[in-house]
């Protein structure tokens, strides 16, 4: 059926925080009981059984990236993030991108690779070629460990060995390749290796010691791409100091640091939202940002035919929409329905479309007016409700403050006065 439903809304953030939900609400479609899950937190018993010793739960702002159009889909995008002005940016830098038709991307099939570590051998190439030689036994005893998986097309597909010199020796490193469909695969890849480890020692007449996966999930990449209207973002002038600012960040690691948080920014706030591991996405990015030898940037922009910005992100997806704290947490749940997705690879593909959004909104600002200007006037905001104000007074007395450049609360009482003896 085509798809109807369009996210582009213009002045979302004056709604009421009700009229807000009951938008999300007819968007996606969600129940009552559904929509009950706004308000609801993560109940204690849960808490208790995710985590040990619990104490309380730790509430972060959710909000609603609007605009997103990705591979001809509109989508909501629930954010949870403590940082302002990241939902405005994500939102902002998807409206420009609609103009010429939102975000395309692509992936590679969800596969995870799990490292065995073998020492203290005698022959750490005849110890591969034995392994190799093996492969298909060994395969067959990762499998045998999770039938669901491979029920459902998932399982251990190859196996791959390095070796590596260290002081302690010559190690071999063998990878298994896992296709964890939609999970997050952590513990279907730590069961694998754990099973194949002792096999393996033996056939490399050597000892196994780490069996684990490794978050360098570089066989499970997002790639998304969006073209930027010249005129839209405000001509040529401003795309040439955009391209000035994009390159720092592709040479320089003190710059691509700082340019890679802000992408991660967007694309934690979802993986936070959607209850999978911020942490594992963290490392796989930075890790796959430094993968040449020099860390860089994880977008790319260049100019198309008729001048307009491409832009470019690539990066490790290792996200899941089964088991773990994406079942679990009713948030989590509320944000995959409202997202819409059906598969890991989609969520991973709304994930790299708001890096992509996140990093376009950032460079735009500081290649022109600067952050400050933005998170000033959300400053204000925040400043005048601490002051009292309220409704209307609210951006009444924002827009003084920013006016005015004095951004403090004993002025902001006084301003707060002044409007309403008027
Ligand atoms: C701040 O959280 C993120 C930015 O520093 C990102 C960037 O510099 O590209 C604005």
């Amino acid at each position: 059926m085509a798809d109807e439903k369009s996210s582009l809304v213009s002045g979302f953030y004056k709604l009421s925080i009700d009229d807000r939900r009951a938008f999300v609400k007819h968007f996606a479609a969600l129940s009552g009981e559904e929509s009950a899950l706004f308000t609801s937190a993560l109940d204690l018993p849960t808490a208790d059984r995710m985590i040990e010793n619990v104490i309380g739960t730790f509430e972060l702002p959710l909000g609603l990236a609007v605009n997103f159009r990705i591979n001809n889909k509109d989508y909501l995008i629930p954010m949870a993030t403590e940082e302002s002005s990241v939902v405005a940016a994500a939102s902002n830098g998807a409206k420009m991108a609609r103009v010429h038709g939102g975000f395309s991307t692509s992936s590679t099939p969800p596969l995870m690779t799990g490292q065995i570590q073998l020492l203290q051998l005698r022959d750490a190439a005849g110890a591969a070629q034995e392994i190799i030689s093996r492969k298909q036994d060994i395969l067959r005893l990762a499998n045998e460990q999770d039938k669901i998986l491979t029920d459902l097309g998932g399982g251990a597909k190859d196996l791959e060995v390095r070796i590596l010199d260290s002081p302690l020796g010559t190690m071999l490193v063998v990878h298994l390749l896992v296709d964890v469909r939609d999970a997050m695969g952590a513990n279907a890849v730590n069961t694998m290796c754990e099973a194949v480890a002792p096999v393996l020692a033996e056939l490399a007449d050597g000892k196994a010691r780490l069996r684990i996966l490794t978050n360098l999930a570089d066989r499970r990449i997002v790639t998304a791409t969006a073209t930027f209207d010249t005129k839209t973002i405000g001509g040529d002038a401003v795309v040439d100091a955009f391209l000035e600012s994009y390159m720092l960040a592709a040479i320089d690691p003190y710059r691509a640091a700082t340019h890679n948080k802000g992408i991660m920014n967007g694309i934690d706030a979802v993986i936070i939202a959607t209850g999978n591991d911020f942490r594992a996405i963290e490392a796989g990015a930075h890790a796959y940002a430094a993968r040449t030898g020099c860390y860089t940037s994880l977008t790319s922009y260049e100019q198309d035919e008729e001048g307009n910005l491409v832009g470019t992100i690539e990066l490790p997806m290792a996200v899941g929409i089964v088991g773990g704290a994406a079942n679990m947490h009713p948030k989590a749940r509320l944000c995959r329905r409202i997202l819409g997705i059906s598969s890991a690879a989609e969520l991973g593909a709304v994930a790299g479309s708001v890096g992509l959004a996140q990093n376009f909104a950032a460079l735009l600002a500081l290649s022109t007016v600067g952050i400050q200007k933005g998170h000033m006037s959300l400053h204000a905001k925040n400043i005048a409700v601490m002051a009292g104000a309220q409704g209307a007074e609210i951006d009444l007395l924002a827009d003084k403050l920013v006016a005015e450049g004095k951004i403090k609360l004993d002025r902001a009482k006084i301003l707060l006065e002044e409007i309403r003896r008027r």
